[in-house]
């Protein structure tokens, strides 16, 4: 475990970056998101803070409380419902037009819902596309950002922050005796939905993807988090969430992450040096973890929610041996041009 005293006195040295990174929050306006743009703007000088999401109110309240932290970040909230790829796409082209470098893209778009598949127009389901389409559409979409940062030659302090986070739980597909595996026939689940085969494809699918980034662009590092039980508004499309929330933080209390503890663990998993993007591994002096394929410094890494490395599991290295990194992009892909370039339904 990275003590949170090693947390926190790396996220105050954040300022020696300079001035003006530029960081997007997608799922900012509340939850584990919110509170990592809120450690952002406290430890940082000049920030510019994109907050995306759909509820105006809290974007309000979230906007009000970033400015008394640090009067000199800058914030924009970029109102869409990015359960619609096309969505994610509109508020791309609004971010490619305002900067011309990203150094750190933060996700956490989601809800916890027991429903079943709920179908968006593009063919998607919905919290499945939250999970893990819309992210990596993000991801797809504002690289050259992420890659310009990487070789901003303004930038002090030798380190060019360039860096994605997608916060779900990579274990997810093996904890609790899942197999580990994915349906190749189905990957969208349109013909075999259930939330367990959700939940399993969607954290999976986000290790497998960010896996190939990562060896695609290694001027940028990939990371994915798993922030243990926080008390988020998670719950609050169960019509008994709110009820089902508090009798959570009553009986689990010492248990929870507290939620600004998280924001400043996730604004160490987002900044620290120990997860260095393939290309600049060998130059970091220090700790540098293992890589989600078990190479040291590879670009991608599984975190878990106390800072460390998920040690490996035989489940997901056979998964990775049969081509699950191809088969997972080759579908992205896919869906992407079906629905982004070609305007019809995922079939
Ligand atoms: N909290 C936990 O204990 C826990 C544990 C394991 C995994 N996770 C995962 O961690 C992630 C973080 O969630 P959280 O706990 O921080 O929850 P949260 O407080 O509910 O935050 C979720 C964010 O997603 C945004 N969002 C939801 N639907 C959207 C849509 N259609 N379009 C645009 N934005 C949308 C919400 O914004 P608007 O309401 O403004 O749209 C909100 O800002 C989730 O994926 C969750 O599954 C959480």
């Amino acid at each position: 475990m990275v003590n949170l005293q090693t947390v926190k006195s790396h996220n105050a040295s954040l300022k020696s970056l300079g001035s003006g990174l530029v960081a997007v929050f997608v799922g900012g306006t509340s939850g584990i998101s919110l509170s990592t743009a809120l450690a952002f703007a406290r430890h940082t000088t000049s920030p510019k803070i994109y907050l995306i999401g759909r509820s105006q109110s809290a974007a309000d309240t979230a906007i009000a409380s970033i400015k008394t932290i640090n009067p000199s970040a800058q914030s924009t909230f970029l109102q869409s419902d990015i359960s619609l790829l096309k969505n994610v796409d509109t508020t791309c082209t609004e971010i490619l037009a305002k900067e011309k470098r990203l150094n750190l893209l933060f996700m956490t778009p989601g809800y916890f819902t027991l429903k079943g598949r709920d179908e968006t127009a593009e063919g998607l389901d919905r919290k499945f596309s939250l999970h893990y389409y819309a992210r990596m559409r993000f991801i797809a979409n504002l690289l050259p950002l992420l890659t310009a940062a990487a070789q901003d030659s303004s930038a002090s302090a030798g380190f060019r922050l360039s860096r994605v986070v997608t916060v779900l739980d990579p274990h997810g597909s093996v904890r609790a005796g899942g197999s580990g595996s994915l349906d190749y026939s189905d990957l969208s689940l349109k013909n075999s939905f259930s939330s367990s085969k959700c939940a399993a494809h969607a954290t999976l699918m986000n290790d497998l993807y960010l896996e190939a980034m990562a060896q695609r662009h290694p001027l940028t590092s990939f990371v994915h988090t798993y922030p243990s039980v926080v008390s988020t508004g998670v719950m609050r499309e169960l019509w008994f969430g709110h009820a089902f929330s508090v009798l959570l933080k009553t009986l689990f209390r010492p248990f929870m992450v507290p939620l600004e503890e998280s924001g400043e663990r996730h604004l160490f998993a987002a900044t620290s040096r120990r997860f260095p993007a393939k290309a600049e591994a060998e130059e970091v002096e220090g700790d540098v973890e293992i890589g989600s394929d078990g190479i040291k410094g590879d670009g991608c890494y599984w975190v878990n929610w106390n800072d460390e490395v998920f040690p490996a599991n035989n489940r997901l290295e056979k998964t990775r041996a049969e081509g699950g990194v191809e088969k997972v992009v080759q579908h992205t892909d896919e869906v992407f041009k079906q629905v982004c370039e070609e305007g019809k339904s995922c079939p």
